[in-house]
């Protein structure tokens, strides 16, 4: 029957399902097979159930197919022969996770080019607390490509841009007056915080962390703590960049080992006068989603004032709600002096931005900032929306709510179903991630089982990220406007896939 997409109904928090409801094992679903999406635009389409819901007893949700308009540029609806064309036309070092390729996406669900649908557990890597599509940010997207798409702040400046700045420097923590600068990428975003550290301070040094990803750019890799996959081959890196140890309780590392590693560090190779900045993800995120303890955070802050250090939050892919609050940090009532943003801050719009005190921000004489699109107008109008859209759904409450759920049900999956396998599920708010090992003897971090997890997890229809600085862990990025039903319908492939990846291993070891 043709309907109205009914897609928007797995937005918000719409219960079908309670734990208690679950039953022992759930049911192992497949991907959803669909018929191929319409190729025509607005074509109506059927609406169809899920075909095999994962819970026997839970209410099905109607799924609906949205209407599709084909990119002009569409030949394929195979993802066999797009890989081939992939791998014939893009550059080897873009990995991709998932070996499909997009056809269209609606809140927490993707099809690919063969009409399969995906749950969405990765958000395109923390950049969908909104979800695919929020209709506010396409709204907003749209309306902006109506009037310009592009003008170059720096030639002829426009309101979005200001208006998403103001609102920024509202939403930062700190009690003083903010300015801020907008970017186009994370990386990009980090590049400019030492860039205005450095000038703001007069000083060359920065200080980073173990396990920690700032980005692919010469700084922010040398700032990276993590050689394989991304550092290799691609050195040196930029001077004055200085590593101290994470406080990694996984490890057995303390505050007080990571701040005496610091002590140390100002000894041994940075003088403590001539850093600019230390930066730190509040909650690392491709490090394995380990929140920073407050103590670290406080000492690190009491270490700068004493130092005329600044620090710098990467909230790039902490922020926006992810935690449950609009920054990670918020949580140890520290303040910074310079934040990082980017990825959920759009909705799915690549802009990034640098928030800070006023005086520190505006170190730099006019024309020592900038770039042809930082800033884009159709990105700001996306993200003012997207930031719209997280205040007036609650979804900072939200993503709480989904942390303990979270919590609740990989503790429950893991005590069913590889007991042995997971050594931690941690995390703040939403932001969470289960860790895999091969034994709990020797906690060993078990990629490979991880990486199985994943795989398995997709050929039944869950989109999921691996991180890590072992790829052991998997990190939960469903966006946080995502049904319970949808959430339910995961969690249940996550089980499933997870005895796939017990029952081959066992398959393995039977046959050696
Ligand atoms: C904490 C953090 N900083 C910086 C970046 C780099 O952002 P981008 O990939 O947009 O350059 C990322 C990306 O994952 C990140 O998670």
């Amino acid at each position: 029957m043709a309907t109205k997409s009914k897609s928007s109904k797995s937005r918000g928090t719409k219960k079908s399902v309670t734990l208690s409801e679950m039953p022992e094992k759930a049911a192992a679903p497949k991907a959803t097979k669909k018929t191929k999406a319409p190729a025509t635009k607005a074509a109506p389409v059927e609406t169809k159930a899920v075909e095999t819901a994962p819970v026997a007893e839970a209410p099905v949700e109607v799924k609906a197919e949205a209407p599709v308009a084909k990119p002009v540029e569409a030949k394929s609806t195979a993802n066999a022969d797009l890989l081939k064309r992939r791998e014939a036309a893009v550059a080897r070092g873009v990995a991709s996770a998932a070996p499909i390729f997009a056809a269209r996406a609606e809140n927490a669900e993707l099809w690919d080019v063969e009409g399969t649908r995906y749950i969405d557990f990765a958000g395109g890597i923390a950049v969908l607390n909104t979800g695919h599509r929020h209709p506010k940010v396409v709204e907003a997207a749209k309306a902006q490509e109506d009037l310009y798409t592009h003008t170059s702040f720096q030639v002829v400046p426009y309101e979005p841009y200001v208006a998403l700045a103001e609102k920024l420097n509202e939403l930062a923590p700190g009690d003083f007056a903010k300015k801020t600068l907008l970017v186009t990428t994370g990386a990009e975003a980090v590049e400019n915080a030492v860039k205005i550290a450095r000038a703001a301070t007069g000083r060359p040094g920065v200080i980073a962390f173990t396990g920690s990803y700032h980005g692919r750019t010469l700084m922010t890799l040398g700032l990276t703590g993590k050689v394989t996959p991304y550092k290799k081959d691609v050195g040196p890196f930029p001077a004055d960049i200085f590593r101290a140890p994470f406080p990694d309780a996984r490890n057995g590392i303390t505050v007080d080992d990571a701040l005496r590693g610091l002590e140390t560090l100002f000894l041994t190779d940075a003088d403590p006068s001539r850093v600019a900045a230390i930066i730190i993800e509040p909650v690392l995120g491709e490090g394995g989603y380990q929140p920073v303890p407050t103590e670290m955070l406080q000492a690190l802050r009491a270490i700068c004032d004493q130092h005329g250090i600044l620090l710098i939050a990467d909230e790039i892919q902490a922020g926006f709600g992810r935690t449950g609050k609009w920054f990670a940090i918020e949580h140890s009532g520290v303040t910074p002096d310079l934040i990082t943003v980017a990825k959920s801050m759009a909705g799915g719009y690549p802009i990034a931005g640098v928030i800070g005190r006023a005086e520190v921000m505006d170190a730099l004489a006019p024309g020592g900032l900038g770039g042809t699109y930082g800033g884009n107008p159709v990105a700001c109008a996306a993200a003012l929306a997207a930031i719209r859209a997280i205040e007036e759904e609650g979804l900072l409450a939200r993503s709480l709510q989904l942390g303990e759920t979270f919590r609740a049900r990989f503790s429950e999956i893991g005590a069913r179903t590889a007991p042995y396998r997971m050594w931690d599920i941690r995390g703040l708010g939403a932001m969470i991630a289960v860790e895999f090992v091969t034994d709990f003897a020797t906690a060993t971090p078990d990629g490979a089982f991880t990486k199985s997890v994943v795989a398995h997890a997709l050929k039944r229809g869950l989109i999921l990220l691996p991180c890590g600085m072992h790829g052991n862990a998997l990190r939960i990025m469903v966006p946080l406007t995502a049904s319970d039903a949808v959430i339910e319908e995961g969690l249940a492939i996550f089980e499933a896939a997870l005895a796939d990846a017990v029952a081959a291993e066992q398959q393995q070891i039977a046959a050696e």
